[in-house]
C-alpha cells in the first residue's frame, strides 16, 4: 500500500533528525523538524528553533510558542486542525538571524513537509518565512493580513510572535491575521480553490 501521509510525516522528521546539510548540525542538541497533524488545515511556518525548542525537539515551546498556541485557540482551531514548523529545522547558535546558505540547505524539508501536508493554508510568521514561501524583499509592516496564491497555496503573512512580544501594539493585528486565516481557510476547498 502507498505510505500515508502521516507516515510520509514520520520519514521526513526521521531524515531531517539525520540531517548534517549545514554546519547547523555541530551546534544544535535536537532538531525541530516540526509537529502537528498531517491532515492539518493550515500550517504556521515560523523562522527557526530557540533554546528551548533547541532543547526540547518541538517548534514554539518558548514564550512566543505560548502566544501563538494560545491565538491559535482563541480563534477557534483545535490541535487537529494545525500543523507548526520553521525555515530552519536547526536552532541558529544565540538565536541570530538564519543564513542564507542554511535557509538553501534546509528548504526542501520543509516544502517537503508542505507537499505532503497540502494544507489549505500556510501562514508565514515574520520576514524569513515571508521571503522563502511568497517573494524576497516583502515588508511586514505593509504586506502582513494579505493573503496571496503561490505554487497552488494561499498563503497568509503575519508578524513573528516574538516581534508581538516586544511590541504589543502589533498583538490587536496578530490576532486580526489570525481570525482573518481562520475563516479564509474555511472558504478553501480542498482542490486549494477560495470559494468566496
Ligand atoms: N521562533 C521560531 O521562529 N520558531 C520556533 O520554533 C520558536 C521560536
Amino acid at each position: 500500500m502507498a505510505e500515508g501521509k502521516h507516515e510520509l510525516l514520520e520519514r521526513l522528521a526521521g531524515q531531517i533528525r539525520a540531517c548534517t546539510n549545514c554546519a547547523l548540525c555541530e551546534t544544535r542538541n535536537q532538531t525541530v523538524p516540526g509537529e502537528g497533524h498531517f491532515n492539518a488545515r493550515v500550517v504556521f511556518v515560523g523562522e527557526a528553533p530557540g533554546a528551548d525548542e533547541d532543547e526540547q525537539g518541538r517548534p514554539f515551546v518558548g514564550r512566543s510558542g505560548q502566544l501563538l498556541r494560545q491565538t491559535i485557540r482563541e480563534v477557534g482551531w483545535s490541535e487537529n486542525d494545525v500543523y507548526i514548523a520553521n525555515v530552519l529545522k536547526c536552532r541558529p547558535p544565540g538565536n541570530r538571524d538564519p543564513e542564507d546558505l542554511e535557509i538553501n540547505a534546509c528548504r526542501s524539508w520543509l516544502i517537503a513537509q508542505l507537499v505532503t501536508i497540502r494544507p489549505r493554508l500556510i501562514v508565514t510568521l515574520g520576514r524569513h518565512s515571508m521571503a522563502l514561501l511568497i517573494k524576497p524583499g516583502m515588508k511586514i509592516t505593509q504586506d502582513r493580513g494579505k493573503h496571496v496564491r503561490r505554487d497552488g497555496f494561499v498563503i497568509l503573512p503575519t508578524y513573528h510572535p516574538s516581534a508581538v512580544l516586544r511590541d504589543s501594539n502589533k498583538l490587536e493585528d496578530f490576532r486580526k491575521d489570525l481570525l482573518k486565516a481562520r475563516r479564509l481557510s474555511d472558504v478553501i476547498d480542498d482542490n486549494g480553490r477560495l470559494n468566496v
